[in-house]
């Protein structure tokens, strides 16, 4: 089943997502959609909300970008109600895009080092230390498991200028090239 990507302003994507369970239903074949979407999508990285759903899972394969980015290579990572600690508190800025705010880039501060635990699709316990390139895709995904989105980090100047991109997708004005959901319509 091909799953539509659900875009900024809808209110899903705003959400705290709640842990899940292994009696989730249909785990596994939910796990195989997110990945299809997130390859049709040509993103690195899906979190459950972006499919319209607020329960805690990430699909992330970070292969595509290890020629910038070595630490990425081969990292394909199925994170169930995974958590995020910091280890080193200094933050550097990149270019960030996210498949729920298509077309619009911006540089975004985050820390480089963090320990993260997560629960893959078997429920194994796993811990890691995550550094670089791949930290980075990692506290973008985390967020979403907390209603957050790249842009709440960017500067009030930053996000005015980006604002008439952010309404064209309220309104449903932007042409995206995989499947999506937009926000329902507001009443006033
Ligand atoms: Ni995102």
């Amino acid at each position: 089943m091909k799953l539509p990507v659900y875009l900024y302003g809808h209110p899903v994507l705003r959400a705290v997502s709640t842990d899940i369970t292994p009696d989730y239903p249909g785990l596994k074949e939910l796990i195989a959609d997110m990945y299809a979407a997130m390859y049709e999508s040509e993103g690195v990285g899906l979190a459950a909300p972006q499919i319209g759903r607020n329960d805690r899972i990430v699909v992330i394969d970070a292969d595509p970008v290890k020629d910038s980015f070595p630490e990425c290579a081969g990292r394909r990572m199925t994170l169930i109600n995974p958590s995020v600690e910091v280890l080193d508190g200094d933050r550097t800025s990149m270019g960030e895009g996210c498949l729920s705010l298509p077309g619009i880039s911006e540089n975004v501060p985050r820390v480089e080092h963090i320990m993260l635990k997560w629960v893959d699709e078997n429920f194994e316990p796993h811990e890691e230390e995550i550094f670089g390139f791949l930290a980075r895709i990692v506290q973008h995904e985390c967020d979403h498991l907390e209603g957050k989105m790249f842009i709440d980090h960017i500067s009030p100047i930053r996000k005015q200028l980006i604002k008439a991109k952010l309404n064209n997708i309220l309104n449903g004005k932007v042409s995206v090239d995989y499947p999506v959901r937009f926000a329902p319509k507001h009443r006033k």
